[in-house]
Order: structure tokens, then C-alpha cells, then sequence
């Protein structure tokens, strides 16, 4: 049996989860992977900072980075410690060390992802970030592996647990945003600047990253249209609810020819999908593709044991490549030139709400379902142009409030062609 010491940035959620399943799962990783990881020394901001677990006796704590970095005998180093600029520094450092990267850091991954592969490569380590999407789902895996011969169509996903707790919480016990985010962040589930999750941006971080697995194309997250769950109204969920409907903050990427078009934001999704039923912190992610057709992949998307779990599989994987003289090899080859696009200029059906006035619009909709109590009107169009919603909302805006959030799976794909066209 071989020995591979590892180095480990950060002790918080997800490195202490780490150190945990080392410990709990040594007799099968050992088996598995005929490898014995010494865990050699740890980073962390605080180093007297109270810890609910020990670390293995010969396990060496600093607060100084580089004594981690820089130390020969560590041929691994996994990275949970959040941050941009000092991990992507740690990242560089590592690699120029020799030394494998595992990472869970998806905010790095979706600015430098492609660029660290890419240096990990000329370097001739390993770079693997399996925890970074939907935590303990192996869905890059899966994507890299499992389909890397099938051609994905799309690719769906509730990828932000915080979110969908919120949502979850709104729909199920009636509770306002503002109520039910505080909720989520008594149990933790929510940070105390919640913006990246609530608006959607650490969505649209992982989409990025799904899609280069899917797609082969590394999205610029920052160029995404990209709406949060955060002007939700309850008028909206009691109307989607009414109308058979529950509304999750889905992350889409849709391939049709050479484009690949994209949306991130709250989405009404029929009570009868699969999508619908996953709730709490819960993800899924929904593929559709040629040869499989529809398979859904669901589970925990964050926590200390889920996430760290896919950071031992990466370890796993890595020391497989050490033992074999075969670092250096992209997580993930596939590439495209597909060009991006956003699906919200696709046709599609729509809930339109209407504040302040309770009848039905003057227009020339075929509504499909229509609600309305004394504060507000709902309905839901039939698949319109986007310019035809543009037009609707500018003409009830001129006088009343009004909203409106798209149906999921009502985009047809002639009708895209139509868009791309034009
Ligand atoms: N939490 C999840 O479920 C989850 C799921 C998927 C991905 N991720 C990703 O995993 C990463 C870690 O998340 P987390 O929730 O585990 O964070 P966390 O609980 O805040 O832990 C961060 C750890 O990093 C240490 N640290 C911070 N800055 C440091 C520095 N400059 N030098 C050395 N150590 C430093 C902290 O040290 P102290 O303890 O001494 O303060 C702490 O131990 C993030 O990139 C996150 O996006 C998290």
C-alpha cells in the first residue's frame, strides 16, 4: 500500500467534514484505493479558534498557508476555504508545487475554472471540483463519465439549496420572503449577506460550470440573465399553486444547433414534475438526452458530509492518477463553440400578475387559466413571443403594477429557431 500526504486549506463546514469521513471511512477508502492518506497539515484563519472535533495526532494546524503549500512531502492539496483572490493565489501556488488540487470553490471555479484546468494540465497535476456543483450529487462525474457519450440537449437544475429552502418554505407554510429567509438563517441554511443565493448569482456560478460538462462550453456567469427569488410575491405562489404549479429557482441550459441558450430564475414547474417535488435544501438536476433520454439526479447539495464526500471521491480519483504516473488530465475534455443566448427571448407561457385590480386585462390572449381575489389578477398566457409579453407588460404597466415569471418546458424548439432567425 502506498502512502499520499495531503494538505488541507480551511477547517470550517466542509474541511471539517473532511477530516471527519477520513477518519470514519479510512478502513474502505484504504481498500478501495490502496492508498493510506496521512493528513499532514491544515490552514486556517484562526488557529485558536474552538473546534467541535480533533484532528489526527500527527496532523499539523498553522495559520500560515504556505507552510501547507510549500511542503514537498504533500503531493494533494484540497482547498475549502472559500475566498476568491487567496484560494485562486493557494490554487496557482499549489499547482506550480506540483501538487493536485481538489477545490469545492464554485465562486473561483466560475471565474478561473477553465484557466486553473488548463495551468493544472500544463503542469501535469490534477484538478477536481466534483463538490462544487450541487454539493454530494455526483453530477460532474456523471456528465464527464457516465454520458460523456450521449449528446446532452439540456440541462435543468434546483442548484442553490438555499433557495430552494426559502421557496420551500414560502409554498408549504405560507411564509413571506423576509420570514422565511430568517428561518433559513436560524438553521444555517442561509448566510448572513444572503445576496448570491437569494439573487440567484451562485446559480448562475454552477451553471457556468454544468454547462462546460454538458456542453463544453464554460458560460461567463457574469453575462447570464439572471433573476433571484427575492421580489417573489405571495400573489405569484398562490397563483401558481392554484393552477397546479410550484415555483423553484431553476438554473436552464438548452443546446438547439450551434446555441446554447440559458436562463436562471424563479420558473413555475408543473406539480407533476419531478423538479417540483424536490424540496428543502434538496438539489436535482434534470438532463434530457438523446440516447437516455430523461433522467433526474437528486440529494443534498451542501453539508459537511455530502460535500466532503464528493471531495474523497476527487482525492479517490487523484491518488489513482499519482499511483499511476497519469496527472494532468482535464477533469472534463469536452468542447464546443456553441454561442450563447438567453431563453428568456424564446417563446414561451408566462404568469402574468397584475397588482391592484382584480379582472381580466382587455387583450387578445387566449388566457389558459385566470385567477384574482381583491388585491390582485393572475393568469397564465399561452406560448407568446417575447416581444408579445414585452407588449403586454408595457401596456398594463402603464397603470398598474404587474409581474411575471416563465412556464418551465413550454419553450418549443421551432419556435427558437424563430428567435435565432430574426
Ligand atoms: N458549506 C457547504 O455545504 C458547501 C457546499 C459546496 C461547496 N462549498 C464551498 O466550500 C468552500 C468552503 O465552505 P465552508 O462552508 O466550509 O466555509 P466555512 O465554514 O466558512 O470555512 C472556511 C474555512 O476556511 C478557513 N479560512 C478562511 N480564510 C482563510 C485563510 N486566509 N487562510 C487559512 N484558512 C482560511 C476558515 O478558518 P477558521 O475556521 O479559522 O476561521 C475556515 O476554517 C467554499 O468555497 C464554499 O463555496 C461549501
Amino acid at each position: 500500500m502506498r502512502t499520499i500526504k495531503i494538505g488541507l486549506l480551511g477547517l470550517g463546514t466542509v474541511g471539517g467534514g473532511v477530516v471527519k469521513l477520513l477518519q470514519e471511512h479510512a478502513a474502505k477508502i484504504e481498500q478501495t484505493t490502496n492508498v493510506h492518506f496521512i493528513l499532514k497539515r491544515v490552514a486556517v484563519a484562526h488557529l485558536n479558534k474552538p473546534r467541535k472535533f480533533s484532528l489526527p495526532e500527527e496532523t499539523i494546524l498553522t495559520d500560515q498557508i504556505d507552510e501547507v503549500l510549500n511542503d514537498p512531502e504533500i503531493q494533494i492539496i484540497v482547498e475549502t476555504m472559500g475566498t476568491i483572490n487567496r484560494a485562486r493565489q493557494a490554487i496557482v501556488q499549489a499547482i506550480y508545487n506540483h501538487k493536485s488540487v481538489i477545490t469545492a470553490n464554485k465562486d473561483l471555479l466560475a471565474i478561473d475554472g477553465p484557466k486553473l484546468a488548463q495551468l493544472a494540465k500544463s503542469r501535469h497535476v490534477d484538478f477536481l471540483y466534483e463538490a462544487s456543483v450541487a454539493g454530494g450529487i455526483p453530477i460532474l462525474r456523471v456528465l464527464s463519465s457516465s454520458l460523456v457519450t450521449d449528446q446532452i440537449t439540456r440541462v435543468s437544475g434546483i442548484i442553490n439549496g438555499t433557495a430552494n429552502y426559502i421557496l420551500s418554505a414560502m409554498v408549504s407554510d405560507n411564509l413571506s420572503y423576509d420570514k422565511a429567509l430568517m428561518n433559513a438563517q436560524q438553521k444555517g441554511y442561509a448566510e448572513a449577506n444572503p445576496v448570491n443565493d437569494v439573487k440567484g448569482i451562485d446559480a448562475a456560478n454552477k451553471l457556468s460550470i454544468l454547462s462546460q460538462f454538458a456542453f463544453g462550453k464554460a458560460l461567463d456567469p457574469t453575462n447570464l440573465n439572471v433573476r433571484g427569488i427575492d421580489q417573489l410575491t405571495s400573489a405569484q405562489l398562490a397563483s401558481a399553486k392554484q393552477f397546479g404549479y410550484t415555483i423553484k429557482l431553476l438554473a436552464i441550459a438548452k443546446r438547439l444547433s450551434n446555441r446554447l441558450y440559458t436562463s436562471v430564475g424563479p420558473t413555475l414547474v408543473d406539480n407533476n414534475d419531478q423538479l417540483a417535488q424536490v424540496n428543502g435544501v434538496q438539489n436535482a438536476i434534470a438532463i434530457e438526452s438523446n440516447a437516455l433520454g430523461s433522467s433526474v439526479y437528486t440529494g443534498p447539495g451542501a453539508g459537511a458530509k455530502p460535500t466532503a464526500n464528493s471531495i474523497l471521491s476527487d482525492l479517490a480519483a487523484a491518488a489513482n492518477d499519482i499511483l499511476n504516473y497519469d496527472c494532468g488530465n482535464a477533469f472534463n475534455n469536452y468542447h464546443s463553440e456553441l454561442t450563447p443566448s438567453t431563453l428568456n427571448n424564446a417563446p414561451q407561457s408566462y404568469l402574468i400578475t397584475i397588482y391592484g385590480r382584480s379582472t381580466r386585462p382587455v387583450d387578445s390572449i387566449d388566457w389558459q387559466n385566470e385567477t384574482s381575489n381583491h388585491n390582485y389578477w393572475s393568469g397564465l398566457t399561452p406560448v407568446i413571443s417575447h416581444k408579445k409579453l414585452n407588449l403586454l407588460l408595457e401596456t398594463i404597466g402603464n397603470d398598474f403594477a404587474v409581474s411575471y415569471l416563465p412556464v418551465y418546458g413550454t419553450v418549443k424548439l421551432q419556435a427558437i429557431k424563430e428567435v435565432k432567425q430574426n
